[in-house]
């Protein structure tokens, strides 16, 4: 490790950027940054996301109640809900109404929590807390657990399929569903980059190859996340190519964010247990470019993010927001 020992040097990324203001609203309001903003509108998100959710899953009491309750421990649990914000604020600034927004929002959050299930299983990155409490296959053991995380993904496109499509709108969801499956799967999507993962850790991983994991594994969903809510406004083709490019950096950056968060987060921040990265010899962003390295890169692929949605004016500022939290987040 380039710089010495990592859990001895507390790296303060909201410092480190505060100098940043990406927003008119910011820029009117000088006392409140974007992360600050974000992190009101996560907030915000999160409470009407999960009450969306609450409905879409179904209830503990119905057969097989082990399955519902594995499935609404992990889903309702504390994430960030960064999926779901991403794709509501695009979705709101090209116009979406929430009946068709929504639902898509929330089958974005059902696919990354079962990846997060099944990334945390013994066999994968064995871990023993998500989102600060016990993983699901440690409470509900290891078939549940993987069987949760099946209909979490299978309940997500039926959600795709057929909550809040409207009359002349079909074509437009079956795009955003071959774009979902492509970003959750392979090549390129999600399952991909978990492979690609497991691989670094036995095989050198290269700078090349390392930005294919990441871009595969995390960005490939947080892409499709702002894509997807753009679609289901009224985004034209050179707004979706360029949000699409947005996305791409901001999903790097989360990636290299949360390698770093590995290394100088704490449980209680994170409400995961840091440090297993280094101990499962995972190829990340600071075993190949140190911490300060690490930043620095996160830092400018945001700063390149931003550029490429410079000319999306003010209606996109919701985004630059989140962007801004990506890397400056503790958790
Ligand atoms: C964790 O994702 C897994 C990665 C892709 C790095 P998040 O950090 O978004 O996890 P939650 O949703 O907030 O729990
Ligand atoms: C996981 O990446 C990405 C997923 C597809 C779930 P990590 O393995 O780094 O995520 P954490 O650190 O366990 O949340
Ligand atoms: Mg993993
Ligand atoms: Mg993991
Ligand atoms: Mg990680």
């Amino acid at each position: 490790m380039a710089n010495g020992n990592p859990r001895l040097k507390s790296v303060n990324l909201v410092r480190r950027t505060s100098d940043l203001r990406y927003t008119a609203e910011a820029m009117m309001n000088p006392s409140q940054s974007g992360v600050e903003l974000a992190e009101e509108y996560l907030s915000t998100q999160s409470d009407r996301v999960s009450a969306w959710l609450e409905r879409l899953v179904p209830a503990e009491t119905v057969e097989p109640p082990v399955l519902h309750r594995a499935m609404r421990y992990s889903l309702l649990a504390s994430g960030k809900r960064l999926r779901p914000a991403l794709c509501i604020a695009a979705g709101e600034a090209f116009g979406a109404q929430e009946s068709e927004l929504l639902p898509v929002a929330c089958a974005l959050e059902m696919i990354h929590t079962y990846s997060l299930i099944h990334d945390d299983l013994p066999s994968m990155d064995d871990d023993d807390f998500r989102r600060g409490r016990p993983t699901c296959h440690k409470t509900f053991g290891e078939a549940t657990a993987i069987l949760a995380g099946d209909a979490l993904m299978t309940l997500a496109f039926r959600i795709l399929a057929i909550e809040g499509v409207s009359d002349g709108r079909e074509a437009n969801r079956l795009r955003i569903i071959a774009g979902i499956s492509a970003a959750a799967g392979t090549p390129g999507g999600m399952v991909a980059g978990q492979v690609l993962d497991l691989e670094g850790e036995k095989t050198p991983v290269d700078a090349g190859g390392l930005d294919r994991l990441h871009a595969a594994k995390t960005g490939a969903l947080l892409t499709v996340s702002v894509v997807a809510g753009a679609l289901c406004g009224d985004a034209d083709a050179g707004v979706v190519e360029r949000l699409k490019r947005f996305g791409a950096g901001l999903g790097l950056a989360f990636q290299i964010a949360d390698d770093i968060l590995d290394l100088t987060g704490t449980p209680e921040e994170l409400g995961k247990t840091p440090g297993k990265d280094v101990a499962s010899g995972k190829c990340t962003y600071p075993s190949l470019y140190g911490i300060d390295g690490s930043i620095d890169r996160a830092r400018a692929t945001i700063g390149e993010a931003l550029e490429v949605i410079e000319p999306l004016g003010p209606r996109v500022d919701r985004l630059r927001q989140l962007a801004c939290f990506v890397i400056d987040r503790r958790k």
